[in-house]
């Protein structure tokens, strides 16, 4: 079903409830829906906004804006220990991660309570205490807008997936409908614990269970960072710089408890940007309406009636601080327009 809105507000579909407007968004369920959207509009000029988790609107939007509500999860194959579950892009991501837990389905649980939706999942590869969305996806279904809204299927390493990176940020760029995700996901238990206090967490729970792994995930969540229905936010408004290693050496010389992480490649270092932005003293830092959270100073939050451009100009002072600081230009994650 489609469902238009004109002239809308967005205030409450972005999570930095920054007050901008859209010409037109459209709400879909199915990649038909997609194919009539087009059909009916010939949009010169759309985007997809799914839970607007991840998005800083500096101006209002002039054109058209599609919004994916359907919400199915379906449970497709179970082979073994692998079973195959479908869910639409509209599903909200936690509702996906609450529904394989409470069925005792292992791959997700590390990803609990990022806010956004399934078909934003695949886009920017969600990550979070040690575990990647791309760990359990197995296919992605779109609507190719270049060829006449041909319905896709994408198999997962077609998906060029990074650390938050895909083929859908980059090739596929302003072409891709994202209407359904596949994951593959196990009934065998696959603990991953490793990841900061996650381990004391879940033991401080009674030991390794799944539950107990959610629970532990939600609480630590729900303690560094800002629930966006009380301070709109983005989530890390930056990503965490990866750089050469000469360079991460150079700076551990100076500052030994400096985090730093292996990537795949051994001659490069990812770095907590949140710790250099907090290094460099701004967490806490308010400006107007605008400011670095309290808790994790890689969030940027809106205290209330902020506009885009007053987060953009926050987020300049951000990078020129850390890379005055440290020599490091650290970039936004976010999605800006
Ligand atoms: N740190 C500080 N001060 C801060 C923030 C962090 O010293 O203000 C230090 C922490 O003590 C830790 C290190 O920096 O040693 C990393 O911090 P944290 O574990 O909180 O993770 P992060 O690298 O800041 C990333 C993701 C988060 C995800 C967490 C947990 C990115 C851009 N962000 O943050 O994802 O929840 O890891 O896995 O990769 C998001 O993308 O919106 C998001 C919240």
């Amino acid at each position: 079903m489609i469902r238009l809105f004109e002239a809308i507000n967005l205030t409450d579909r972005n999570s930095f409830h920054v007050r901008q407007s859209a010409e037109r968004l459209v709400e879909f369920d199915t990649a038909a829906d997609v194919a009539a959207i087009f059909e009916q509009w010939k949009p010169a000029r759309w985007m997809v906004l799914s839970g607007g988790n991840n998005i800083l609107f500096t101006r209002d939007y002039e054109g058209l804006l599609l919004t994916p509500v359907s919400q199915q999860i379906q449970l497709l194959e179970e082979q073994d220990d692998e079973v195959v579950v479908r869910a639409d892009a509209g599903v909200e991501w936690d509702d996906l991660v609450a529904w394989a837990v409470e069925r005792d389905l292992w791959g997700l649980e590390n990803l609990s309570l990022i806010p956004g939706k399934v078909g934003a999942a695949p886009v920017q590869n969600i990550g979070a205490y040690g575990a990647e969305a791309k760990d359990a996806i197995r296919a992605i279904h779109w609507v190719d807008t270049a060829e006449g809204c041909r319905v896709r299927v994408m198999a997962v390493e077609e998906a060029q997936f990074g650390y938050r990176e895909s083929i859908f940020k980059h090739a596929l760029k302003g072409r891709a409908i994202i209407t359904a995700v596949d994951f593959a996901l196990h009934r065998t238990p696959q603990p991953r614990i490793g990841y900061g206090d996650v381990e004391r967490e879940v033991m401080a729970r009674g030991g390794v269970s799944l539950h107990n792994i959610r629970e532990a995930i939600c609480a630590i969540r729900r303690f560094k960072l800002p629930d966006t229905a009380v301070l709109g936010n983005a989530g890390s408004f930056f990503k965490n710089p990866v750089v050469e290693r000469a360079v991460a050496e150079a700076l551990l010389a100076e500052w030994p408890e400096m985090p730093h992480y292996a990537t795949a490649d051994p001659e490069r270092v990812k770095l907590a940007a949140g710790w250099l932005i907090d290094r460099a003293g701004l967490k806490g830092y308010r400006r107007g309406a605008v400011g670095v959270h309290e808790r994790q100073a890689l969030v940027l939050v809106n205290h209330g009636g902020a506009t885009g451009e007053e987060v953009i100009a926050l987020a300049d002072y951000v990078i020129e601080q850390v890379q005055a600081r440290f020599g490091i230009r650290i970039e936004p994650e976010v999605n800006i327009l």
